[in-house]
């Protein structure tokens, strides 16, 4: 694993990733009863995380923890990163808006940034983006405000940004995500799925209502191994899954999207050529 003064940009897909602090089991809560946590056992399986992404290829770049801060660890809230920009969110629980400054710090020197400013509200998880297109959820954290700043810093890019109406669920991809081939895996009782015509969309089984939040990465579909009819599923739609034993971060209302920020560094490359 990278750590950061060993990083370097040579064309790379890089994963920033945020070591689980001792205090995760003080989280926000939104939508699902508070549980015991097993910091030690969320601590490991992070970990295995961490390297499976390392086996998929990509260089996984860990943070310092965030003592203060229970969700530090689900760094995707913080940015969306694509080629051309970064866009530093304003976070909807004022208890995260700290976890963004180191965030920040790495990412400029990755991408121009650009923000999301009060009164908006907006959370990396509410963003799927497939191809040009970003859906975004209109949730308990990311307002409307937050949909329409988006659109404004990303439309001279050539984005589109669509919003899509969420029920029941914490962010848009608690509910839906993408896994290639044109094609979005979704749990149509969470995510109103009429908004992504033109694309596939493949439900979870109805029994595993929390199995839609994958992450599509180095040619596999990463999957919690506790939805193994939505795994049945994709890999009869001839989707190649791996799994990952994440039960004690799924207490927390995470996926495993959460817990990343995929960067390329093409762009990075581009830029300074
Ligand atoms: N516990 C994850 C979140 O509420 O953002």
């Amino acid at each position: 694993m990278t750590r950061l003064q060993e990083t370097t940009v040579a064309d790379q897909v890089i994963a920033i990733t945020r070591e689980v602090g001792p205090r995760l089991d003080q989280c926000e809560l939104t939508h699902f009863v508070r549980r015991e946590i097993d910091v030690e056992k969320a601590r490991k399986q992070h970990l295995a995380y961490e390297q499976c992404l390392t086996r998929l290829g990509l260089t996984v770049m860990s943070l310092p923890g965030e003592p203060e801060l229970p969700d530090s660890v689900f760094v995707e809230d913080v940015a969306v990163v694509l080629d051309e920009i970064a866009v530093i969110s304003r976070m909807g629980a004022e208890s995260r808006r700290q976890e963004a400054d180191s965030v920040r710090a790495v990412i400029e020197s990755f991408r121009p940034l650009g923000s999301i400013r009060a009164p908006a509200t907006l959370d990396g998880g509410d963003v799927l983006k497939v191809g040009r297109t970003l859906f975004v959820g209109r949730s308990s954290r990311t307002n409307a405000e937050g949909v329409d700043q988006l659109k404004r810093i990303l439309g001279p890019y050539g984005y589109e940004v669509r919003s899509v109406a969420t029920s029941g669920c914490l962010h848009l991809k608690t509910g839906c995500s993408y896994i290639g081939r044109n094609t979005i895996l979704a749990n149509p009782a969470l995510v109103d799925t009429n908004v992504f015509d033109g694309r596939d969309v493949i439900a979870v089984d109805k029994s595993e209502s929390l199995a839609a939040n994958t992450l599509a990465i180095g040619g596999v579909v990463l999957l919690p191994d506790c939805f193994p009819r939505t795994h049945s599923l994709l890999e009869k739609e001839g989707f190649p899954v791996s799994t990952l034993d994440v039960s004690e971060l799924q207490k927390t209302e995470a996926g495993l999207t959460c817990m990343s920020i995929i960067i390329s560094t093409r762009g990075v490359q581009e830029k300074r050529s």
